[in-house]
């Protein structure tokens, strides 16, 4: 693998440092890629015999920093998570820290190692924090390339592809995985849970690519596949799986999915297609290094991390937990979704954009969810900003905004933490930040000014 040579020569600095920790406390992020990170880590220190505590947080609060300085830390990892708070990393004042992360800088480390990609001149979204967390663990031990596996669930996690590809060291790695055996690459469709659902769910389910009539609509996709010349039973009488298709059938289903879209006026036939993923160390739906990701991510959300990182840790009883927390989590999901359709109330659309209330109704960990799947329907083409209720006094916002916008939420967020007490970050699409209760009409405007100076 082509790793940039100061990269290279911060990971080396980092392996240095992990050799001379006895006991390491790691702390990683609650997302999927924070998720497939601990996985990661907490597989290669316990490879090397290393006493370990691990905590998965959402973010790097106050109160966080507070607890984690009264355990009075000695080797203190960071995984997916730190980079932009490197002050407050530096105020737990462990003796040494290293920090694995792809996310933007903010400050400097005083004691230990930092690996970024942005510290090299590389983009974030060439690399995930579990694929940083991977090329640390690789250079430990030649042993952990068995790990790969995760670190590609990590980007997909972090949605690093580019039309379903990856770029940069993501593909690197992927390449890697072929050849250690973790990972099989194959090319199809891009149809949500092709190994495990039912084909006129996994349309149903599939909303990138959007799929006019069929998308979010069940009995839409089954009458599209009624229409094709596609056999949906297997002999047994049970509904095959996209999995289960004959090469011609997949490319029938292809091209009449092609043709809808274009008759709907949605171009754009490379959208259709893209690379699979299929993991050597999993059975079943988790095979499927989308859905584990996806999986994953429900675990953080219900704060289950635990569940998700046994399951990658190979544990067949979490696997099995997993499903749980997966339907849960769906479950939920509904719930919440179903409240805001039927509460008129709790949307309220303002000139610059449409803010979903969700204090008292919507979780926190959920608020960025649940905005994501109704920017494109209840929000009608338009930014969603919704808030959710949060800690010591704080609100969480999550900000959608529509694909056709110019606008860069990430870019606007950091730009306005400059000067605002928030903590907060993200991509150009979508972005969240944790604000003060008496400051949130503040962060709105300056939000506002912020989104209309860069369109
Ligand atoms: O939490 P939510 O889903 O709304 O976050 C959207 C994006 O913003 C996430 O990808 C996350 O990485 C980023 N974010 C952040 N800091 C926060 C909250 C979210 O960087 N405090
Ligand atoms: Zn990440």
């Amino acid at each position: 693998m082509e790793i940039p040579e100061e990269l290279d020569e911060l990971l080396e600095d980092a392996v240095e440092k992990f050799n001379e920790m006895d006991k390491v406390r790691i702390v990683s992020h609650y997302d999927a890629d924070g998720i497939s990170s601990a996985s990661i880590i907490l597989s290669a220190a316990l490879r090397e015999g290393k006493k370990v505590h691990l905590s998965i947080v959402n973010q790097i609060r106050p109160e966080l920093v507070e607890k984690l300085k009264d355990e009075g830390i000695e080797n203190l990892v960071f995984t997916d998570l730190g980079s932009g708070h490197l002050s407050s990393v530096n105020e737990i004042n462990a003796e040494e820290a290293i920090v694995l992360d792809h996310h933007h800088l903010s400050g400097e480390l005083e004691r230990g190692v930092h690996v970024n990609p942005h510290l090299v001149g590389m983009e974030e979204d060439t690399v995930s924090g579990a694929g940083v967390t991977y090329l640390f663990a690789r250079k430990l031990d030649e042993r952990n390339k068995d790990l790969s596996g995760l670190a590609v669930v990590g980007a997909i996690g972090d949605i690093q592809e580019e039309n379903w590809r990856m770029k940069g060291l993501n593909e690197e790695i992927v390449c890697e995985a072929e050849e250690v055996g973790t990972l099989e690459r194959g090319e199809g469709l891009r149809l949500f849970g092709r190994l495990s659902r039912p084909i006129h769910k996994s349309l149903q389910y599939t909303t990138r690519p959007y799929i006019p009539g069929v998308s979010e609509n069940e009995s839409g996709a089954v009458q599209f596949l009624s229409s094709l010349d596609i056999d949906l039973k297997k002999e047994d009488g049970s509904w095959k799986k996209l999995v289960d298709l004959e090469k011609e059938e997949k490319k029938e289903l292809a091209s009449a999915i092609i043709k809808k879209r274009v008759r709907n006026g949605v171009d754009g036939a490379e959208e259709v297609f893209g690379n699979t993923y299929t993991l050597s160390c999993f059975d079943g739906r988790l095979e499927d290094a989308r859905e584990l990701s996806t999986s994953l991510n429900a675990c953080g959300r219900m704060s289950q991390a635990a569940v998700g990182i046994l399951a990658c840790l190979g544990d067949e009883e979490a696997s099995e937990e997993l499903e749980k927390v997966v339907k849960g989590y769906k479950r939920t999901l509904g719930r919440l979704i179903s409240t805001v359709r039927n509460n008129g109330g709790m949307l309220e659309e303002r000139d610059e954009f449409n803010l979903l209330d969700g204090v008292g109704e919507i979780p926190e960990n959920f608020i960025g969810t649940v905005c994501s799947i109704l920017q494109s329907d209840v929000s009608e083409g338009e930014i969603l900003v919704g808030i959710a209720e949060s800690e010591n006094s704080r609100v969480k916002v999550s900000v959608r905004v529509p694909d056709d916008h110019e606008a860069n939420v990430g870019e606007a967020i950091e730009e306005i933490s400059e000067d605002m007490d928030i903590e907060g970050g993200g991509h150009e699409k979508a972005g969240g930040a944790y604000v003060h209760e008496d400051e949130k009409d503040k962060f709105f405007e300056r939000l506002t000014k912020s989104l209309e100076t860069e369109t």
